[in-house]
């Protein structure tokens, strides 16, 4: 089926670097979008189901983006319980926004493959908006990012997810399919870092530290225990290598190449993403 312009999709994470920039697509092309956050009205909250069928009230298709995040234990079961709750309320269409070569969030993939809808993956490589707009960001402005993450990786440009979502969320060809989605080439975080000081005019250097020191560190800086064991699982076995090569995938949805890291990184700088007052929103 395709969605027409009467149909309403509620975006989850509706203000967060993917779900605000689903829903600002789906908007400037006529859908009708209901925002799905704690801060939105209805409010919509992961944590309280009683919050989960005013979302979904008169809703067809939805933008599931998970949060904190889909590989923590105990997010399979939520993820699934919201998608048979959306199916029950008259959902026919789901996009699923996954991590790529994640064990548990292809827990969550499979849970969601298996109801009565229309439903596509996007399994994602890491954002470049990491650096700009989340957790990565206070590295980048400090002038060191250390981490244990030798191995290359195709970084991928959100607003390629945002545009992939909106296309399988509006038109027909995407049901049952799983999109690797991933920038055009792999860089290890050290060329990362090189190609944001040449964009933004800081002096940013990747450093090379053990497992063992990056999880002191987060401890250390008062981390809570589940993230600390999160970021420690991303970057010792997300980024051990295992998703390093590129995929085309976002050519093959959307007829053009992925965006790619310089662009990205210049476009950001121009952007004020790394002037002197920015802080990390999420
Ligand atoms: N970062 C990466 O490199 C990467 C790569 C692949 C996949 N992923 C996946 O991407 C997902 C996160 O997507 P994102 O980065 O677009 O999100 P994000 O930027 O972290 O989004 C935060 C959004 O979630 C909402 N939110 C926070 N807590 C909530 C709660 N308890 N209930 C409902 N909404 C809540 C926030 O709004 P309110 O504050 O108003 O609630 C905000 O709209 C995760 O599942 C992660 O595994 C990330």
């Amino acid at each position: 089926m395709t969605t027409n312009s009467e149909d309403l999709t509620l975006v989850l994470g509706a203000t967060g670097k993917t779900g605000s920039r689903v829903a600002r697509r789906l908007t400037a092309v006529g859908h009708p979008v209901r925002l799905g956050s704690r801060s939105a009205q209805p409010s919509f909250d992961w944590e309280d189901p009683t919050t989960w069928s005013g979302a979904l009230d008169g809703v067809s298709a939805v933008y599931i983006a998970y949060v904190p995040d889909l590989a923590l234990p105990g997010a399979a079961e939520v993820i699934g319980a919201f998608a048979d709750q959306a199916v029950a309320a008259g959902v026919r269409r789901l996009a699923l926004l996954s991590g790529r070569g994640e064990t548990e969030a292809g827990i969550a993939e499979r849970r969601v493959q298996g109801v009565d809808a229309d439903v596509t993956v996007l399994r994602a490589s890491w954002f470049n908006q990491n650096f700009s707009e989340s957790f990565l960001l206070p590295a980048v402005l400090s002038g060191v990012f250390a981490a244990p993450a030798g191995r290359p990786e195709p970084f991928t440009d959100v607003e390629d997810i945002a545009e992939v979502a909106a296309a399988v969320l509006t038109q027909d060809g995407h049901a049952g399919k799983v999109y690797e989605l991933t920038g055009p080439r792999s860089l290890t975080f050290a060329e990362a870092m090189a190609e944001i000081s040449a964009a933004s005019g800081l002096e940013v250097r990747y450093q090379e530290i053990t497992a063992d020191e990056f999880r002191a560190g987060l401890e250390s800086e008062g981390t809570p225990p589940e993230l600390v064991d999160l970021f420690v699982y991303l970057f010792t076995e997300v980024l051990d290598g295992r998703n390093s090569v590129p995929t085309d995938d976002v050519q093959q949805v959307l007829g053009r190449p992925a965006r790619g890291f310089s662009d990205w990184a210049r476009e950001a700088a121009t952007a004020g993403a790394w002037s002197a007052a920015t802080l990390p929103v999420h």
